[in-house]
């Protein structure tokens, strides 16, 4: 199969969303990008300390423009159209390596081998207790210290059903971070005709062990510079949630949405109820119970809708995944500075970051994270962009 290739001029015009740099560098009248054109390009991306090399991936069907790197396989932009054409990168994250590389909370990276978290950073298969660095207050956050959002993984360039896609891999070693089975893993992205990013994850194991992969790209869909998504409305397929504990490890219970400030069962400003969120640091930070998801299925169904009222995009997200953490920044306190030096603020993104339950391996009524040898793990979500 062949893939078409992009110019590197078309590509950097199509990733700064303009014709305008066509227009300094030829006569010629803009041109709108062609919406046929799609493709991928790789760059470098600098090196790390030990002189790594690490790559940038640029994945395009014409108007969707990912940009992924081999570092935490980082999604680090996603420009996509407004209601009038105009393109934006809608996701939080730095303009080089060493942003990256100077620690961050997670932006755009996949984020395992367990997303969220695992009280006490213990957990037992077949009676064997296994120990993780405990990272997060007296738990395990998002893969322990050395998580899979700061492993360099091996690029492929590759198609999905026709449309140019990165496959990204590794073996995570037994035992790392105090993980169970040599792990083999895959995360390809791909950008469909629809207009979607889709991530399909999978993986086997060696011995049986506990995985839990996502995304965890924060987005803010008026562009990362323009304020708070408290106008952004939400709309969630979710009737339950989790209840936590202080630490944010669930009951084992679960709570109704309604007549609570968790209801998103219709479209619903993120800050309309925000206010009402108990506790410390404030905000949504909640594991939602997806309507409808089947144990095992490989369709995404609808999860979430995000709608910008300011610059009308719109974000259909649709998983195979049992549940969604919905979580608006809360810990960004004006520490970090970003992409063109902006300093992202308390929820000046939100995410949405399609998973199973929290410390799923110490609920055996959740649905279970144990993967064994023999069976292949797999994830598909995929985030949809339109305007409105
Ligand atoms: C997840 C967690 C949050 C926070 C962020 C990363 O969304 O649920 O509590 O740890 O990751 O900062």
């Amino acid at each position: 199969m062949t893939r078409p290739r992009l110019s590197a001029l078309a590509l950097m015009a199509m990733c700064l969303g303009m014709a305008s740099l066509a227009r300094t560098t030829q006569a010629a009248p803009p041109k709108p990008v062609a919406t046929d054109s799609q493709g991928i390009q790789k760059m470098n991306f600098g090196k790390l300390a030990d002189g790594t090399p690490i790559e940038l991936y640029t994945l395009t069907n014409g108007k969707i423009t990912a940009k992924i790197t081999t570092y935490g396989g980082i999604v680090t932009e996603l420009h996509t159209p407004d209601r009038d054409g105009k393109t934006a990168d809608i996701v939080l994250g730095f303009d080089s390596l060493e942003g990256y590389l100077a620690g961050h909370p997670y932006f755009g990276a996949i984020t395992g081998r367990f997303a969220n978290r695992i009280a006490k950073g213990k957990f037992s298969i077949d009676g064997k207790e296994y120990s993780l660095a405990v990272n997060n207050g007296p738990n395990s956050l998002h893969g322990g210290l050395k998580g899979f959002d700061k492993q360099v993984w091996k690029a492929e360039e590759t198609t999905v059903d026709g449309s140019p896609a990165l496959k990204l891999s590794r073996i995570s070693p037994d035992g790392e971070e105090g993980y169970p089975g040599n792990l083999s893993v895959t995360v390809t992205y791909s950008i469909t005709p629809e207009n979607a990013l889709k991530i399909d994850y999978t993986a086997t194991t060696d011995k049986p062990t506990v995985l839990n992969l996502t995304n965890h790209s924060y987005f803010n869909l008026s562009g990362p510079a323009s304020g708070t998504i408290l106008d952004h409305e939400l709309t969630l397929a979710a009737d339950q949630y989790t209840l936590v504990d202080e630490n944010f490890i669930p009951t084992g219970k679960l709570g109704s949405v309604t007549g609570t400030p968790v209801d998103f069962t219709k479209a619903k400003a993120i800050g309309a109820h925000i206010g009402q969120i108990a506790g410390e640091p404030g905000g949504y930070d909640h594991n939602f119970v997806v309507r409808g998801a089947e144990a095992g299925s490989k369709k995404p169904i609808f999860t979430a809708k995000v709608k910008d009222p300011k610059s009308g995009r719109t974000m259909t997200v649709l998983t195979t995944e049992p549940g969604v953490q919905f979580y608006t920044g809360n810990f960004l306190d004006g520490t970090v500075k970003g992409k063109g030096g902006v300093v992202y603020k308390k929820n000046q993104a939100f995410c949405l970051e399609t998973q199973h339950y929290p410390d799923s391996p110490n609920h055996a009524d959740f649905p279970t994270t144990r993967l064994n040898p023999g069976q292949t793990y797999t994830q598909t979500t995929v985030y949809q962009f339109g305007v409105e």
